[in-house]
């Protein structure tokens, strides 16, 4: 159903300010040429004034001629411009800041990750037993507070939990579609990058939310760019159903998370590059389940399935 997204034009924005910092030296670079070929016509007019025309002939500084200083004067100020481009511009100019600014952001990261780890080290996050008694082995009250209230996982996968080969759908089932288009119209749907790259454009009526670890991934208008699950869950908290579309690496971040799955269990093993996470039964309980025949327009047949967590 997805075609191949157009790539968008641009340019990179590091290689925008690149450029503008570029053009910036040049101009600061002419302007010093300008200023020292100026100074050589200025000191020489500065020496006829004085020497031929007699200009100020009699003033002299400890005997020395007032052209003299006049020239040292100027000589020191363009001293002063050369180091400034050459010296102060270099060492402490824009690309400067910018190298002081990405170690620091490169140091607080560190800081972060160590706390962290830290932190982790304090409160281990215990995974209970699946054979121990639910007595021993509560569901812990970390676990149910990360569930967000009717997050949905949609997806459709085979009997062997395919969902995807080579960065497309295995099947076409154009009632699944249409199921997918009821659920999910007037909600957020939250998908990785490489999923929302199967679609030609955004799909209508639901608000797009990308998870990508790019920093400046270009998309159209109105989608909307995050950089880890947790802020997409973020972004979609306003919504009473957000649904997480996919792909493999995203329903399996998002499994813990999620409320309820809506499974198109299509009745076939297929050759796949990508899976869906087994779904645990002791997790999840099945509350709606109808059969849809193959057909002319679906090569497979496929059933409905609703999961709720226990
Ligand atoms: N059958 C179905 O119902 C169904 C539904 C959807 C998709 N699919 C299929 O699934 C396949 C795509 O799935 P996939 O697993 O390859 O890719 P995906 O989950 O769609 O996207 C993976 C990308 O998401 C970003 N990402 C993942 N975790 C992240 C995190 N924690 N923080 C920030 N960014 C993160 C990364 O993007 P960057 O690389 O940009 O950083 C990563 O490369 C396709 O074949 C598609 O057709 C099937």
């Amino acid at each position: 159903m997805f075609g191949k997204k157009k790539p968008i034009p641009q340019i990179d924005k590091e290689q925008l300010q690149l450029i503008e910092n570029a053009q910036r030296r040049i101009k600061q670079k002419k302007r010093l040429y300008f200023h020292f070929v100026i100074f050589l016509i200025g000191a020489i007019f500065l020496i006829i004034l004085n020497t031929v025309l007699g200009v100020g002939e009699m003033t002299k500084i400890f005997g020395i001629d007032w052209f003299v200083f006049a020239i040292l004067a100027w000589l020191f100020l363009f001293v002063f411009h050369l180091f400034n481009v050459f010296i102060t511009h270099k060492f402490m100019g824009k690309d400067w800041e910018e190298a002081q600014l990405t170690k620091l952001v490169a140091k607080q990261k560190a800081r972060i990750e160590s706390l962290q780890a830290e932190v982790e080290k304090m409160h281990p996050v215990t995974t209970p037993s699946v054979t121990a008694s639910p007595v021993t082995a509560p569901v812990t009250p970390e676990k149910k507070t990360k569930v967000h209230k009717n997050l949905t996982l949609i997806v459709a996968a085979g009997e062997n939990d395919a969902i995807g080969k080579d960065n497309k759908l295995i099947w076409h089932l154009s009632d699944d579609l249409k199921r997918f288009k009821t659920l999910t119209s007037d909600h957020c749907i939250i998908m990785g990058r490489k999923t929302f790259e199967t679609f030609p454009k955004p799909l209508p009526n639901r608000t797009h939310i990308v998870i990508t670890r790019q920093p400046n991934y270009s998309v159209p208008d109105g989608v909307i760019v995050v950089h880890n699950l947790e802020d997409a869950l973020d972004a979609a908290r306003n919504d009473v159903q957000p649904f997480i579309i996919g792909g493999g690496e995203i329903y399996r971040q998002a499994m813990p998370y999620a409320d309820k799955i809506e499974l198109t269990r299509v009745h076939e093993n297929f050759v796949a590059d990508t899976f869906f996470p087994k779904i645990d039964t002791s997790e999840w309980v099945e509350t709606e389940n109808k059969f849809h025949q193959k057909d002319d327009k679906h090569p497979h047949s496929f059933s409905f399935i609703t999961y709720q967590r226990r």
